[in-house]
């Protein structure tokens, strides 16, 4: 097949893609959150909706226009991104999740802004879990057939902390970052390992985020029933 040409080969399917970070409010004007960017995900959508399927994309605080096409579904924290992935995951062939979600949340959240009073030390923030969600959709397995993606940015040891990961997930495929000086956040490049539970190692070398796109919708397609 020529370059640049798209082959159909996700026509009649329905696949889910997270994008973005969550936002953990401690108070109305305060939250915790992280540097995902959305790209990585909005690729994944562009990609998949350009290869012939029905998108529904669930996005959190990424500020990036709707892409032509897909349906785009708005989340804040993790806990409502759980919410939209568990209404949306029960008719989707794939869920790819590429948010960012925060591990922790705080405990408490103020419904007056936290002031600082003089002479007197900061009140400590309480954290609790969030749900992991991708763990709990790779358990579920209510869909037949359904492909589920996990993507992880690792620091050290990338790929034994990889296959730890997509073990400990329960998901089909891992897509596992490097995280460096020049793979940073928010950049439009990326490098990866996928891994897959059937023990495959596809590298994908240092490029656009719609090429690491294209490859995880290949690497789907030939494992989709
Ligand atoms: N993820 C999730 N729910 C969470 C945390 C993470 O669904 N509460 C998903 C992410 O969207 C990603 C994958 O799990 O697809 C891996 O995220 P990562 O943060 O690397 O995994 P953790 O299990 O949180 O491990 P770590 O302690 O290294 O952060
Ligand atoms: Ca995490």
């Amino acid at each position: 097949l020529a370059r640049g040409v798209t082959e159909p080969d996700l026509v009649g399917r329905h696949v889910v893609v997270t994008a973005g970070g969550t936002r953990e409010p401690l108070d109305p004007v305060r939250f915790l959150g992280n540097r995902s960017s959305g790209k990585q995900g909005y690729a994944l959508a562009r990609t998949a909706a350009a290869r012939g399927a029905r998108v529904t994309l669930i996005e959190g605080n990424t500020g990036l226009p709707d892409p032509a096409g897909v349906d785009v579904v708005r989340i804040g924290t993790a806990v409502q991104l759980r919410e939209a992935v568990l209404k949306a995951a029960p008719d989707a062939d794939v869920v790819v999740m590429a948010a960012a979600v925060a591990d922790f949340r705080p405990e408490t959240y103020a419904t007056g802004k936290i002031k600082k009073r003089d002479g007197q030390e900061p009140e400590p923030i309480v954290l609790v879990r969030n749900p992991d969600i991708l763990a709990e959709i790779s358990a579920d397995r209510s869909r037949p057939g359904q492909m589920i993606v996990g993507f992880a940015a690792e620091t050290d040891d990338v790929l034994a902390n990889g296959r730890a990961k997509l073990a400990r997930k329960g998901c089909d495929l891992l897509v596992v970052n490097e995280v460096g000086e020049r793979k940073t956040f928010g950049s439009e490049e990326n490098e990866a390992v996928v891994l897959g539970a059937d023990g495959s190692e596809t590298p994908v070398p240092y490029g656009p985020k719609e090429a690491l796109a294209e490859t995880v919708w290949d690497l789907v397609v030939s494992r989709l029933g």
